[in-house]
């Protein structure tokens, strides 16, 4: 039993039920006219989709192949049973092993690759240490792999996508696959760094829980051969007719919406003044997060202290930003530093006390991994500048699935601060944090966001995506410029940095 259901892992078995073999290619026929002269299912399992393009398609030339007897065993006894056409073949084959080139040399016309290859990463199938992986790609070293997909791990299906691109860089022909919808997007992403790329994408939600008992977000991945364009087309569901919205890249951005993002693009630009950060990263949390407890500290390992409160600030987590809690805090945070890299020896000086708890926990804290802390001041912190001590914030979660900005005031009497998953602007003043609130919550600057979103995506809302914001630019949208002058010049007075100069020019320039 253990045996069969390692099995089903390291082939990443996830047998097609024959409706939805049935449906995707319905939706070949009707969305693609996906002229065929040849069908390969490179890793055909039972073989749904071998008699589904068998009845789907006619005059077809199919070949399948799996590594698995059993499987080539069933579904050759359908085909004697239910077809004696002796255009299907179906073999045993170890797609790894398979000399694909000289099998698709001897194969002219336009080629179809269709199915569902193996639903399994490649860090998964090094935990159960199996040999099922591309053996060119110096798996252990995932140098090769790193070459082709850009990251250290990576799903076999991924790999075996990129195979049948590489099939079709010199001829016609298309891929249909279904797969997990972000195994779709680096696929794409691959395609799209290519200078000769020549395929065309489409993208059908489909639920995989129904399917096939899978909590992932999966798709059918279809790529048509086509000169000079790389975007996607999505669509709502495989009954869909005509897609929603288009992926593509624009103005060197990859944006989920190419014609929302259209709409909106001349919001971007840079803020030099209003610039978003992430939260302060310290790798310890038992240490450094504590809860206030009966007018003293409780840490993590469950210790209780009686500490200054010099160093302790309130602490907003992703999940309280993320559900609008910003009203009150249930932990908070020792930051030891005002700037990276400041000394923490003062500490020792101004909150004796506190150093006293540092210096006890120094194991805890010198054992972080992350080199960002070698050769620094002993306790130190990172994502802290005079901007994590500005009293007024508006933050936003990065990881929750809606572009919710909360605006966060000081907590009993003190700035609050966020986690490393939050990002934030900050501000000196409430009614400049209003201000800019006003123009971050926006219809045009919600639009602009949502057309670069990727929803699906682990971290959907990245720091990268906010930056490309320009608010000078949605104020003059709202018809606010003037506000937004006033509030430039006003940290032009206050600072003296040429960066604020700098932007202080800018609007002035092109009122
Ligand atoms: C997700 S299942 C899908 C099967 C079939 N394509 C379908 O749609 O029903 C993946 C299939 O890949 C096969 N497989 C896994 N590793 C393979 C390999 N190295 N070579 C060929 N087939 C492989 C498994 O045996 C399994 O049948």
């Amino acid at each position: 039993m253990a045996n069969k259901s390692i099995d089903k892992q390291q082939f990443g078995d996830f047998q097609t039920p024959i409706e939805l073999a049935k449906q995707v290619i319905e939706v070949l026929k009707r969305n693609h006219k996906i002229k065929h002269e040849i069908i390969i299912e490179p890793t055909c399992g039972k073989g749904a989709f071998v008699f589904a393009a068998n009845d789907g398609f006619e005059n077809s030339r199919i070949l399948g192949f799996d590594i698995n007897k059993k499987y080539i065993d069933i579904a050759n006894s359908s085909l004697n049973i239910t077809d004696s056409s002796n255009n299907i073949s179906i073999q045993e084959s170890n797609f790894f092993d398979t000399n694909w080139e000289e099998l698709l040399s001897g194969l002219n016309g336009y080629i179809l690759i269709i199915g569902n290859p193996p639903w399994v990463t490649s860090s998964d199938l090094g935990t159960i240490n199996s040999k099922n992986i591309p053996q060119k790609s110096n798996f252990q070293n995932r140098k090769g792999i790193d070459a082709i997909t850009g990251s250290g791990n990576f799903d076999i299906s991924e790999w075996m996508i990129l195979q049948h691109i590489n099939w079709l860089s010199k001829r016609d022909g298309a891929i249909a696959f279904l797969c997990k919808y972000a195994v779709a997007r680096k696929v794409l992403k691959h395609v799209r760094k290519s200078s000769e790329h020549r395929f065309f994408g489409h993208i059908y939600p489909i639920n995989a829980k129904e399917y096939f008992n899978a909590s992932v977000e999966a798709c059918l991945f279809v790529l048509t051969t086509n000169v000079g364009n790389a975007d996607c087309e999505i669509y709502e569901s495989l009954d869909s007719i005509k897609p929603y919205r288009t992926i593509g890249e624009r103005d060197g951005f990859i944006v989920s919406n190419v014609k929302v993002y259209g709409k909106w693009k001349y919001l971007r630009g840079q803020d030099p003044c209003y610039i978003w950060r992430s939260g302060i990263k310290h790798d310890c949390s038992k240490v450094m997060e504590l809860e206030p407890y009966e007018g003293k500290f409780k840490n993590g390992l469950n210790e209780t202290f009686s500490l200054e409160s010099d160093y302790i600030f309130p602490l907003l987590k992703s999940s309280d930003i993320g559900n609008g809690r910003v009203n009150s805090y249930r932990k908070m945070v020792l930051i030891t530093q005002k700037k990276v890299g400041e000394e923490t020896l003062s500490i020792k000086k101004i909150a004796p006390k506190t150093w006293k708890y540092l210096s006890n926990h120094r194991d805890y804290l010198s054992k972080r991994k992350s080199l960002i802390y070698k050769n620094k001041p002993e306790f130190s912190v990172f994502g802290i500048g005079s901007y994590t001590f500005k009293p007024w914030k508006i933050a936003i979660s990065g990881f929750y699935k809606k572009l919710r900005f909360n605006l966060v005031s000081p907590l009993n009497g003190k700035i609050v601060a966020f986690d490393d998953t939050v990002n934030f602007l900050s501000f000196d003043t409430e009614e400049e944090a209003q201000f800019i609130f006003y123009l971050v919550t926006s219809q045009p600057s919600i639009e602009f966001f949502e057309s670069m979103i990727f929803w699906d995506e682990k971290r959907p809302i990245t720091i990268d995506i906010l930056r490309r914001l320009s608010l000078k630019e949605v104020s003059k949208e709202l018809g606010k410029l003037d506000q937004y002058i006033k509030w430039i010049e006003a940290q032009a007075y206050t600072k003296s940095s040429g960066q604020l100069e700098l932007a202080l020019a800018a609007p002035k320039n092109q009122t």
